[in-house]
Formats: C-alpha cells, sequence, structure tokens
C-alpha cells in the first residue's frame, strides 16, 4: 500500500509539473483584459517579428526600439513593448483590451536566431462581475483543472490495471 501511495503521490507530481510546462504558452483572458504574449530567445539588439495567424503585422523591433509604422489597424494602440526587456531576451508584449477576435495563435520571430515561438491565446467571454480581479487567474484556473483532470485518469487507470 504504502508503495501505491508513493507512486500515486510522484504520478500526480509529475502530471502537474509536466501540464504546468506544457501550459506555457497558452495563455486565457476575458475579453476587455490585458493579456501578456511571451517570448524569450537569446541574444539581444536583434529584429524580432510578431505576428498574429493572419500573418499581419503587430510589431516589428530593430535596433532594440519598437516599430509600430507597419503595424495592422485592429493592433493600434493595443500593443505594448518593454525596450527595457530586450538585452535580457525577453521580447514579451502586453495585448490590450482583448476582443473575442483576438483568439488564436501569435507568433515571435526571431529570424537571425532561426528562433519562432507560438502564443496560443484563448478569450473566454465576459468575467462574471463577481470573480476576482487578477488577469493571470484564468490561466491558473487552466493548469489547475487540466491537472486535476490528468490527475483523475491516472488514478482510474491505476486502479485499473492493479486489479
Ligand atoms: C518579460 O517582460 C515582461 C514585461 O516587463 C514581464 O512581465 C515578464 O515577466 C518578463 N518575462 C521574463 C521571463 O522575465
Amino acid at each position: 500500500m504504502s508503495d501505491l501511495m508513493r507512486f500515486s503521490v510522484i504520478y500526480v507530481f509529475v502530471s502537474f509539473s509536466l501540464t504546468a510546462v506544457s501550459c506555457q504558452d497558452q495563455v486565457t483572458c476575458y475579453i476587455r483584459e490585458d493579456v501578456l504574449l511571451p517570448c524569450m530567445s537569446t541574444g539581444a539588439d536583434l529584429a524580432v517579428f510578431w505576428r498574429d495567424k493572419n500573418d499581419d503585422n503587430i510589431l516589428t523591433i530593430k535596433q532594440s526600439k519598437p516599430d509600430y509604422s507597419s503595424q495592422h489597424e485592429k493592433f493600434k494602440g493595443r500593443v505594448e513593448s518593454f525596450p527595457d526587456q530586450y538585452k535580457k531576451g525577453n521580447f514579451s508584449i502586453l495585448l490590450k483590451k482583448v476582443q473575442q477576435s483576438d483568439s488564436g495563435s501569435y507568433y515571435c520571430r526571431v529570424p537571425k536566431m532561426k528562433f519562432e515561438q507560438r502564443v496560443q491565446v484563448t478569450v473566454t467571454g465576459e468575467r462574471a462581475a463577481t470573480s476576482p480581479a487578477p488577469g493571470s487567474s484564468a490561466h491558473i484556473t487552466g493548469v489547475t483543472l487540466n491537472s486535476l483532470h490528468l490527475t483523475l485518469i491516472s488514478v482510474i487507470l491505476f486502479n485499473c490495471c492493479s486489479t
């Protein structure tokens, strides 16, 4: 029995860790909230291209400066970049006041490093008035639910196999 317990505890822990990691580039948020689209590359002072699923221009970063000049109009005034983070290879952007139509894939490309990071954004309707505020709580809830799901499956599977 103690072996079984130990196995279960390890399994649950591993499931949780794996789920948390695989969710890194999946962000869920509510309409009108701001969402951080992560992009971590190696190297600083690189040309970086943020594009959406239709290859529309969200932001271009050149010579350590954000260049909004050819930005698609649907992103006008809604994208914030963090130049003080560029030297760390952090090219994350903040997409503000998300709309339902913002759901989908986003790409951060760093051609020189042959690097590409994909972020999947899911916009899930309006936050209920009674819900607590933080923007990241939806993401955390997603992780927790996924982990619970995995935990349930593992418990069920384990019971099946051990009988
Ligand atoms: C990247 O920069 C953003 C904006 O300052 C910050 O919120 C985020 O935590 C940074 N990511 C890392 C991994 O440092």
